[in-house]
């Protein structure tokens, strides 16, 4: 209680009192007392004079809102005008009662404690709700890990010793057919058959490896992989793939170039399913220290509806998986034009040149050094 009066101070606790309220009240009349109570222990509520002799209640409600502006402060005054009333409470006053009419104190106090109680309430259910997001993202930070990790162990698995052993029946096959009596021609045609199944089988191997996780990948890098992913789209589905870009180093962070590649095959995976396109194209790019992937479809066009759709899953593990390291999805479609997706991460490897030089740089060599790369079918 900041307050100069004695007996004024008696009447507040009196109208305190009166209304059931337990309280303990220390009173201070300077700035340096006031400043001490401070520090001590924050009060639950400041009832603060406007006008002392030595002190005023301006500076008294500056003061607390520094050091502790969750405390509620209520001037108690003899007089306020309704201009310096209003003043007071945006600067963070919570509300204030005249010396007259001190029947208003204690409903004035109890609503203050109620809601300092719930915006302390609030507070803790909003760090609970940060706190749990926070838990939920890294849960699934390692979850995508984990998938990845296991895919590329059974690939490689998969890979080197089906294919391993696949190669040692096949060496063996032909090391004894090459023994058998020619005039055992059923045996012959049966090993050739056999010969020929063993390779398909290799091959069968192959892909569902390559499936799991591209080699090329992790061996070549993010452009060779996505060269050779828009190649095999195209060549399953007969939509004109075109890959162009403009980077002048290979892109080999296991990370980055697993996230791109997933995105890139989820976004593929959906304009077969919904874009209804006959070409796509690709751009890969680096501008301010960031990598960008940029993939367009002339199909039906994506709406504004089904990319805010929290349903959309595939959209939202396409930003979660982005949101990973600190990147961002773009996604925007055009009625019967076609729909955009941009996928923008930062890369400590892609130099954070100068803006304008860079933009210059990246459309110099877009017009002239960029090639398109035809994926070429093998149908
Ligand atoms: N290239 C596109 N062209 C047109 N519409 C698209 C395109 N990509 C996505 N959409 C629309 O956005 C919706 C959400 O896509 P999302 O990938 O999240 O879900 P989905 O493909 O339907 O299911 P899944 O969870 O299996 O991926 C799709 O259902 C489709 O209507
Ligand atoms: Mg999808």
């Amino acid at each position: 209680m900041v307050e100069d009066d004695a007996s004024d101070a008696e009447l507040i606790k009196h109208a305190l009192r009166k209304d059931g309220l337990l309280f303990t009240v220390e009173r201070v009349e300077t700035s340096e007392d006031y400043l001490q109570a401070l520090d001590q222990e924050p009060p639950d509520v400041i009832l603060s004079d406007y006008a002392l002799p030595t002190f005023d209640g301006y500076t008294a409600l500056t003061l607390a809102q520094k050091m502790h502006p969750e405390v509620p402060f209520i001037f108690v005054t003899g007089t306020m005008g309704e201009e310096v009333a209003i003043e007071t409470l945006k600067n963070g006053a919570t509300d204030y009662v005249l010396k007259i009419r001190l029947a208003r104190l204690a409903p004035a106090v109890h609503r203050a404690l109620r809601e300092t109680r719930e915006r302390a309430d609030r507070k803790r259910a909003v760090e609970q709700l940060r706190q749990s997001h926070e838990q939920l993202r890294a849960l699934s930070v390692y979850l995508q890990h984990v998938r990845e990790e296991e895919r590329m162990r059974i690939s490689r698995a998969v890979h080197d010793e089906l294919g391993q052993a696949l190669t040692g029946l096949k060496i063996d096959l032909s090391w004894l057919s090459g023994r058998l009596p020619r005039q055992l021609n059923a045996l012959i045609t049966k090993a050739r058959e056999m010969s020929s199944h063993i390779d398909e089988t290799i091959q069968t191997v192959r892909r569902i490896s390559t499936e799991l996780r591209p080699g090329i990948l992790d061996h070549l890098g993010l452009v060779a992989a996505i060269e050779w992913q828009a190649n095999e789209f195209q060549t399953r589905t007969g939509i004109e793939c075109k890959v162009a870009h403009a980077l002048n180093h290979t892109i080999m962070d296991e990370n980055l170039n697993t996230v791109f590649f997933r995105i890139f095959q989820e976004t593929l995976t959906n304009i077969i399913r919904h874009a209804n396109a006959s070409r796509v194209e690709t751009d890969l790019y680096e501008e301010e220290g960031r990598l960008i992937l940029e993939v367009r479809d002339n199909g039906r066009g994506i709406t504004r509806e089904q990319i805010s759709n929290i349903k959309s899953i595939g959209l939202l593990g396409m930003r979660e998986r982005a949101a990973l390291l600190g990147g961002d999805v773009k996604i925007s479609g055009t009625p019967k034009k076609g729909t955009k997706v941009t996928v923008s991460i930062p890369d400590a490897a892609t130099p954070r040149a100068n803006k304008r030089h860079h933009e210059n740089s990246y459309s110099r060599r877009s017009r002239s050094g960029t090639t398109w790369f035809e994926a070429n079918s093998r149908r």
